[in-house]
């Protein structure tokens, strides 16, 4: 089928997101976000999410429908985030999704989130870019990866031995005081602070690391120093603080995933997570790029964060790429990684 009407569900986390695509055109994308819920416990609580996403699951879906303009009759394929992510949370999405591809007799795919993350890539772009390195960047993750063919082979270079970008995005925030998703609150507290103020320590990245870490990424080290300034500094400067600590971990990112491009012969880069909504990544990304003559590509702000679109794209080019469907019946895997794209 060339240009499949895919409906796509994700709820790994604290966000309910419908997407609809039709091929590789967005026609939907609708969110229902729990996260205010969470942010007294300053973190999610995987109990709350699960009840928000059954709260909120079937006004999403036809919030979507009309957004796109289309009917649930019209569906081609669903598809579904099947893991990683919280088990409770998970079991919503695929229940939703495998109750209607019963119902409408349509196939349904079970997918990987952090796949889909990259794969959000491939709408309304001219062209997909493959072969491709990705910088998947999120709550959860951080991993380099060699993106062969978007939905049917993607391996993994490196990622975190400890923190993901994103948790230690989070973690400094509430040393800073900061509101729950710390990223957000970080960037902007960052635009007015000097990102040279304070050099703090880019984990991985001394001669002695890179053999046998070339692609991995630490963030403890950054954050016990970033905790350590803070108490041994009466009166820091908060956005310095926050803008130099930011600097540190956009400068790791982009160097080990630029060296991976380079070491590929990769001529693109694709940076995707939630994450990858950072605008300091996003002007120091399209300037590294450039000077290394490497194609960047960021999906919109939007796109970055966990929706249902991603999951819809991925879906998509399964199904045009004539991947068997993984149909009902199947089960979410809180901890998978990237070598089941696909369940079946
Ligand atoms: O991809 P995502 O929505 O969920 C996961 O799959 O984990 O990523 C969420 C993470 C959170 O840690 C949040 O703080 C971070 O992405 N984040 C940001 C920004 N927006 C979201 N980090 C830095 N700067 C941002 N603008
Ligand atoms: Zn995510």
């Amino acid at each position: 089928m060339s240009e499949p009407l895919v409906l796509g569900i994700e709820t790994s986390c604290d966000e309910t997101a419908v997407g609809i695509v039709k091929g590789r055109k967005l026609l939907a994308n609708v969110i229902s976000s729990s996260v205010e819920e969470h942010a007294r416990f300053g973190g999610v609580v995987p109990e709350i999410a699960s009840r928000a996403h059954l709260e909120a699951m079937q006004q999403v879906i036809s919030a979507a429908l009309i957004e796109a303009k289309v009917s649930l009759q019209d569906i081609d394929a669903f598809g579904v985030t099947a893991g990683p992510g919280l088990i409770g949370a998970l079991l919503v999405g695929t229940s939703a999704a495998s109750g209607l591809a019963l119902a409408l007799d349509k196939p349904l795919f079970g997918v990987n989130h952090l796949s889909s993350h990259i794969a959000v890539d491939s709408l309304d772009e001219d062209r997909i870019l493959e072969p491709a390195i990705g910088l998947l960047v999120s709550g959860g993750h951080s991993s380099i990866l060699k993106v062969s063919n978007l939905a049917t082979n993607v391996e993994v270079l490196g990622a975190t031995i400890d923190d993901a970008a994103g948790e230690a995005f989070d973690k400094i925030a509430r040393l800073l005081e900061l509101d729950f998703p710390g990223g957000p609150a970080i960037d902007r507290l960052a635009q007015s602070g000097n990102p040279d103020a304070i050099t703090f320590p880019r984990g991985l990245t001394h001669a002695h690391d890179l053999q046998d870490h070339r692609y991995d990424f630490s963030f403890s080290g950054l954050k016990t120093a970033v905790s350590r300034y803070l108490k041994e500094t009466p009166g820091a400067v908060r956005a310095d603080v926050a803008a130099s600590f930011q600097e540190a971990v956009v400068d790791v990112l982009l160097t080990k995933a630029i060296s991976a491009a380079q070491a590929e012969g990769f001529e693109s880069l694709i940076i995707a997570g939630g994450v990858a909504a950072n605008s300091r990544l996003r002007t120091q990304a399209e300037q590294r790029c450039q000077e290394a003559k490497i194609r960047l590509r960021t999906p919109p702000k939007a796109l970055c964060t966990d929706n249902g679109a991603m999951v819809a794209a991925l879906t998509s080019l399964m199904v045009q790429a004539g991947e068997t469907p993984t149909g009902v019946g199947f089960s979410a895997d809180s901890s998978s990684g990237l070598e089941r794209l696909l369940w079946r």
